[in-house]
């Protein structure tokens, strides 16, 4: 376990947007595909399916049950808050599928090319869930190109990294939630988080790039019906070395700042935790909002 360098840790709590190459796994200082075990030359892919069951340690997380009501105090503070020496304090919401009154969202092509067009001619004309913030996905992917790339949105409830990823050129997007969306549009399909474990084999090594905005400082929290997990994020972070290709490009956005859960609307993440999360990952570029949000 390493400390990224000192310059991304901002000790104050803004949204930031990062962007990672995906590198070996554990041997992140090798940019290598293959390497010597004592079954001669193997690629990731097969250590993460045959030493990690990445997929089927969450499946076996999951398997107690997706959340209808998360709990009120945080469980298993010890394991959350690494020995305690992470903040906590109490921001309590419940929005999973099952107490939520969300109308069953439908994508189809009118309304999604509608936003793609308005998308190209100004951004910020698209409804985005945290404003400017959200920007920061238009700038990042039209820089660092995703064009006639393969990707995937991991959490979304409104389609505008979608359409910022439509707009900025991309061949097929697949997004991944915990609300079932329905989606009709020739560029993009839906895949139910729950389901991921059953289908892995299709989603291996599968995606160019993934965007995972305001999303994995949730997971394991329960607020969004996922399963309640002290290291649901970073089972998270394992879940999409496994869909990225090797060098491929991982734009996640989140809080940074002094390790904090604020249960169990989300997690800020500080000194500790983002060693955690970015282990495997090469960083090459941060957006930070100016905004002190949380
Ligand atoms: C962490 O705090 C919780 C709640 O105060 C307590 O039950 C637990 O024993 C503490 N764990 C450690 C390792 O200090
Ligand atoms: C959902 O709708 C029902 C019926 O309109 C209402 O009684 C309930 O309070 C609503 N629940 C939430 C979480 O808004
Ligand atoms: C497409 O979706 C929009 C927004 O959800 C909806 O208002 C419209 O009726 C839908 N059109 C068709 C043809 O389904």
């Amino acid at each position: 376990m390493t400390f990224m360098k000192a310059y991304l840790i901002t000790m104050f709590s803004a949204f930031c947007i990062i962007l990672f190459m995906r590198k070996l796994f554990f041997h992140k200082n090798y940019d290598l595909n293959k390497f010597s075990t004592a079954k001669g030359l193997v690629d990731i892919e097969e250590i993460n399916k045959n030493v990690f069951n990445i997929f089927d340690e969450w499946q076996k997380v999951a398997d107690n049950g997706l959340t209808i009501d998360p709990p009120k105090e945080i469980p298993k503070p010890t394991e959350f808050l690494l020995n305690n020496y992470t903040r906590l304090e109490y921001y309590y919401w419940n929005q999973t599928p099952k107490n939520t009154n969300l109308t069953l969202e439908y994508w189809n092509q009118t309304y999604i090319d509608n936003l793609v067009k308005a998308a190209k001619i100004n951004p910020s004309k698209v409804p985005l869930s945290y404003l400017d913030e959200c920007l920061s996905v238009y700038t990042a992917t039209k820089h660092f190109g995703i064009k006639d790339k393969i990707g995937a949105v991991i959490g979304s409830q409104q389609p505008w990294a979608e359409v910022f990823l439509l707009a900025n050129g991309v061949k097929h997007i697949t997004t991944v939630d915990y609300y079932q969306l329905s989606i009709n549009h020739p560029k993009m399909d839906f895949l139910y988080a729950p389901d991921l474990p059953l289908k892995k084999e299709k989603y291996y090594g599968k995606f160019d790039f993934i965007v995972a905005f305001s999303s994995i400082e949730h997971s394991g929290l329960g607020r969004y019906g996922d399963p309640i997990d002290p290291i649901g994020d970073i089972r998270e972070m394992n879940k999409i070395h496994c869909m990225l290709k090797p060098n491929g490009l991982l734009y996640l956005g989140f809080s940074v700042g002094v390790d904090k859960i604020a249960y169990n609307a989300h997690r800020i993440y500080g000194r500790m935790r983002l060693a955690m999360m970015f282990e495997g990952l090469l960083f090459l570029f941060r957006w930070l909002s100016t905004k002190n949000l949380f």
